[in-house]
C-alpha cells in the first residue's frame, strides 16, 4: 500500500506539472502575472497532495486520543490480550477477531507471516498472535498503545477505518489489501464493545446497568452501530427491533451536501461529531441542537452540545480528513456482476416512468441541494428520522451499491435486496411495474 501511495502522489505531481505547463503558453504575453500566479498554482497543488496524505493517515491510524475511552476507561485492551498478558479472560484470538469482522491489512505483514497463516503454522487460536498483528498495525482501525512488562498493551484506541474499511480478502477471508471507505458489514461493533471489562461509564451515561449496555450492544448485530444511542438513549424501535443503523459507505460522497442517513450535517460536521462523541476522542465540538432535552435527553444531560477538551486532537485534522474522504470514489461493479441489457432498460425506467431520478439525480444519485424527505414520502416510518434534528431521511447516493449488499438496504437494512427496494417503491408510488421491469430496475441499481 505504501508503494501505491507514493505512486499516486507521483501521478498527481506530474498531473500538476501538466496543468501548469498547459497554462504557460497563453500567459506568455503577460509575464508579470505569470510570475505571480504560477507559484500560487503550485501552492494549491502542493496543498492538495498534503491534505490527501494527511487525511489518509488520519482516516486509517488516528485515534484522536480515544484510547483514553476504549482502553483506559472501558479496558478493552485487557479483554483483547487476556489474563496471560496481564488482562482478563481468555483473550481475543485472531480467529475470534476475524469472526467478529475485524480485518487484517496483508500489506502490513511480513511475507513469512503470510506464509505461516496460509500453511497453518501460525496459530490463529492464540491471542498472542492478535497482539503481534496489532503491533504490526495490521488490524484495521484498532491501534495498540504502549507495552507492559508482561507483553501486554497499555491501552487501545480505534480509528475511522474500524467501521469504514474492509479488505479485498486476497490472502484469506478477512485478510488482504485495504479498501478505504467500504463499510464493514461483517464487523460486530456491539460484540466488541461488550467484550470490554468495564462498561460502567457508558452505563452511567445512559443511566442503566452494565448488563443492559451489553444486551443493547449485542442486539445490534454485524454491520450495525447506533450513532444516536448516546444522544437519546433509544435502544429499540417501537416494533422491538434494534435502533442501530447499517454502517454506510464513506466513499462516493463528493458533491453530496448532507451526510448520514438523516442528514445531520456535512462530512466535516459528522467527522467532528464522530471523533468527539462516538469514538470519544479529545477535541472540540459545538452543536446547540443537542441541548434539546426532549429530543436528546442523554446528550443534553452530558453537555455534548458544547465539548471542549483540554487538548484538541481533532480540529486540526478535519480539513485533511474531509479532503481524503471526498477523494474516495465509489467502486465500479465487477464486469459480470449484472445483466448489461437489463440494466440499460432499467435506466430508462429509473429516469422515466419509475420517477427515481426525481430524487436520485445522476451522477450524484441524490438531490443537489437539500436532499431531505419525510418517511411518508418514501413509504416508511419516521422513527429514525425523528432521532435527528431535521426529522427527515436524506436521499442516499446510490453509486457502488453492489459493494454493500450485505446487511440489506435503507438505513436499517429492512430490504434484503435491491429488488426488494424496487418492489417497495412499486407499491408506495403505485408504479404498476411488471416483474420483468422491476428486475431491470434492480439490474440497473447493481450497475451503478
Ligand atoms: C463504530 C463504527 C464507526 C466508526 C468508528 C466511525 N463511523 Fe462513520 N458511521 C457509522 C455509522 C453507523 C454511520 C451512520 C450514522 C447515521 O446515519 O446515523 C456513519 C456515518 C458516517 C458518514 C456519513 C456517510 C453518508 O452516507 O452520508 C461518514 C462520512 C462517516 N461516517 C465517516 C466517518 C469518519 C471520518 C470516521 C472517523 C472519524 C468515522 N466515520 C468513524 C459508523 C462508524
Ligand atoms: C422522494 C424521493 C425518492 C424517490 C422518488 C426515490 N428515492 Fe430511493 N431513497 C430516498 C431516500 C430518502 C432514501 C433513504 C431511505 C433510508 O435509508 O431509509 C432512499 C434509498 C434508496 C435506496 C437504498 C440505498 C441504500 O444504500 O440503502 C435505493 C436502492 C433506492 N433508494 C432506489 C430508488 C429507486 C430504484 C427509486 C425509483 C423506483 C427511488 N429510489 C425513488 C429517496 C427517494
Amino acid at each position: 500500500m505504501k508503494k501505491s501511495a507514493s505512486a499516486t502522489l507521483v501521478v498527481a505531481v506530474s498531473m500538476a506539472a501538466v496543468w501548469s505547463a498547459s497554462f504557460v503558453a497563453p500567459r506568455a504575453e503577460a509575464p508579470e502575472r505569470q510570475q505571480d500566479e504560477r507559484p500560487f498554482d503550485q501552492t494549491i497543488s502542493a496543498h492538495a497532495l498534503d491534505l490527501f496524505a494527511k487525511g489518509r493517515r488520519t482516516f486509517r491510524f488516528d485515534t484522536f486520543g480515544d484510547e483514553h475511552f476504549w482502553g483506559d476507561t472501558l479496558k478493552l485492551h485487557q479483554a483483547i490480550e487476556g489474563a496471560r498478558f496481564g488482562g482478563v479472560g481468555p483473550g481475543l484470538s485472531p480467529a475470534a477477531a476475524l469472526g467478529a469482522g475485524l480485518k487484517v491489512d496483508s500489506t502490513a505483514l511480513p511475507q513469512a507471516l503470510i506464509d505461516g497463516i496460509l500453511n497453518g503454522t501460525v496459530n490463529l487460536n492464540d491471542p498472542a498472535n492478535t497482539l503481534a498483528l496489532l503491533r504490526l498495525n495490521a488490524v484495521l482501525g484498532v491501534v495498540p498503545i504502549g507495552a507492559t512488562s508482561n507483553g501486554g498493551l497499555q491501552s487501545v484506541g480505534v480509528t475511522c477505518a474500524l467501521c469504514h474499511s474492509t479488505v479485498d480478502d486476497s490472502v484469506a477471508p478477512g485478510i488482504g489489501r485495504r479498501r478505504d471507505g467500504w463499510p464493514n458489514r461483517d464487523l460486530n461493533v456491539g460484540a466488541i464493545i461488550s467484550l470490554a471489562p468495564d462498561l460502567s461509564t457508558v452505563a452511567a451515561l445512559l443511566q442503566v446497568d452494565q448488563a443492559t449496555v451489553r444486551a443493547v450492544a449485542n442486539s445490534w448485530g454485524p454491520g450495525k452501530f447506533d450513532a444516536e444511542l448516546f444522544l437519546d438513549g433509544k435502544a429499540f424501535r417501537p416494533d422491538g427491533k434494534t435502533a442501530a443503523t447499517l454502517i454506510p459507505p464513506a466513499f462516493g460522497l463528493a458533491g453530496v451536501n448532507q451526510h448520514t442517513y438523516t442528514g445531520w450535517g456535512s462530512v466535516p460536521y459528522w467527522n467532528a461529531f464522530v471523533a468527539n462523541l462516538e469514538m470519544h476522542g479529545s477535541g472540540t465540538f459545538f452543536d446547540p441542537r443537542l441541548n434539546d432535552a426532549a429530543q436528546f435527553p442523554v446528550a443534553a444531560r452530558a453537555g455534548f452540545g458544547n465539548v471542549r477538551a483540554d487538548e484538541d486532537k481533532v480540529t486540526a485534522k478535519l480539513a485533511p480528513l474531509h479532503f481524503y474522504q471526498l477523494s474516495i470514489p465509489a467502486p465500479a461493479p465487477p464486469k459480470d456482476s449484472f445483466d448489461r441489457r437489463a440494466a440499460d432498460r432499467g435506466r430508462t425506467l429509473f429516469e422515466g416512468r419509475a420517477r427515481c431520478s426525481t430524487c436520485h439525480v445522476a451522477p450524484l444519485f441524490t438531490e443537489p441541494g437539500w436532499a431531505m424527505h419525510t418517511g411518508d414520502e418514501i413509504g416508511i416510518d419516521n422513527f429514525q428520522a425523528d432521532r435527528a434534528p431535521d426529522h427527515r431521511y436524506r436521499t442516499t447516493p446510490l453509486k457502488g451499491l453492489w459493494s454493500h449488499a450485505k446487511g440489506g438496504f435503507y438505513h436499517d437494512g429492512r430490504f434484503a435486496t435491491v429488488l426488494a427496494v424496487v418492489q417497495h417503491y412499486n407499491e408506495t408510488f403505485t408504479l404498476h411495474l411488471t416483474d420483468a421491469e422491476m428486475n431491470d430496475l434492480a439490474e440497473y441499481l447493481k450497475s451503478l
